[in-house]
């Protein structure tokens, strides 16, 4: 038994502001990410549907070009939909990175090349899942939208950021003490008085802050609420029974639980293949599971006789989703 419908659960949030949807493989992220997108918009808000994931399907799900820059999807005027440049991301984070550690080997007076460091460092795939979520903390910091959707939590990404922060803000505090301890004795020691400028403590003072302000918002239960997809199926239900706990010991706010996929018993005969009814009994048996290992379950959606594209499809599974 649903205690609370999606649609009860915003109604008592009424400043929601990240919906992150999270599941395994194929669950149907995207599909409800543009069905949640399509319906916050329709109910006025000025809504951003965003990927951050390097293998984009929002253009597909839309049937419109949405790569590259926020992007109004036809026929809704407070939808835009917006696929992150990967290659871009990267290529930028490079070049900062590169900076940054050129910066510091100065400072250190050491005489090796940032080149070296940086391949090393950028060749680790952590790198790139970084740089997707900094693109994603860099659209919730611009503030342009009343609603972001994102297709594809950085389950991964928020956890090990959040789990990381206090560590973080450590390190980062240790680093300013010891640059501001190297600074006053650089400038005792030379003979000219005037400052010298120190862009890399005022990049560690950025990231601090920086660092805060995307905790603040991801733990914000008013503002924030990642929802978990599982299907009537073991695997499924295994991936977000995990996320979930994670989410808990890092105060991130759940939303709840969707379960997607849902064979309509109703337009399945007597007479249906035995296929088909195994299919059902399966089902049946994984449903009771989630009812007893959720108890914040918020919406049922039915497997439907098509694959989910365009708004009108979009707006049929919505209807499902905040039933
Ligand atoms: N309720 C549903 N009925 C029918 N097809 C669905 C349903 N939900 C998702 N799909 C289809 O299943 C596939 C996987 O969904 P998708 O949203 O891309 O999953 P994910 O983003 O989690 O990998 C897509 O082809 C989608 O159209
Ligand atoms: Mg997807």
């Amino acid at each position: 038994m649903i205690t609370k419908t999606t649609r009860q659960f915003l109604l008592e949030h009424p400043q929601m502001k990240y919906v992150f949807f999270g599941g395994k493989g194929g669950v149907g992220k995207t599909v409800m990410a543009g069905a949640a997108a399509l319906w916050i918009a329709r109910q006025g808000k000025r809504t951003l549907l965003a990927s951050t994931n390097p293998v984009h399907s929002l253009s597909s799900l839309l049937d419109q070009d949405v790569f590259g820059a926020p992007t109004p999807v036809q026929g809704e005027p407070n939808l835009q939909a917006y696929e992150i440049d990967t290659r871009d991301t990267i290529a930028k984070s490079k070049a900062e990175l590169t900076q940054k550690i050129e910066w510091f080997l100065k400072y250190a007076d050491i005489k090796t090349r940032a080149d070296e460091f940086v391949e090393s460092a950028t060749m680790n795939p952590a790198f790139e899942e970084s740089a997707m979520f900094e693109n994603m903390i860099d659209l919730m910091f611009d503030d342009e939208y009343e609603a972001y959707v994102f297709d594809t939590a950085p389950t991964a990404n928020a956890r090990r950021l959040l789990g990381m922060s206090s560590v973080y803000s450590m390190w980062v505090n240790k680093m300013v003490q010891s640059r501001e301890e190297a600074k006053s004795l650089k400038e005792l020691l030379s003979y000219s008085k005037k400052k010298e400028k120190d862009p890399l403590m005022d990049y560690l003072l950025n990231l601090r802050t920086r660092m805060e302000k995307a905790k603040e918002l991801l733990t914000d239960e008013e503002k924030t609420a990642f929802f978990f997809i599982t299907l009537p199926e073991a695997l499924p239900i295994a991936v977000i029974k995990r996320f979930i706990n994670w989410f808990r010991e890092f105060g991130i706010p759940v939303g709840g639980v969707v379960v997607n996929m849902i064979i309509d018993k109703e337009a399945v005969g007597e007479d249906a293949p035995e296929f088909v009814r195994n299919r059902i009994a399966m089902q049946d048996a994984y449903m009771e599971e989630i009812w007893r290992s959720f108890p914040n379950v918020r919406a049922l959606v039915p497997l439907f006789e098509t694959e989910v594209r365009g708004t009108e499809m979009l707006d049929r599974t919505a209807q499902h989703l905040f039933a």
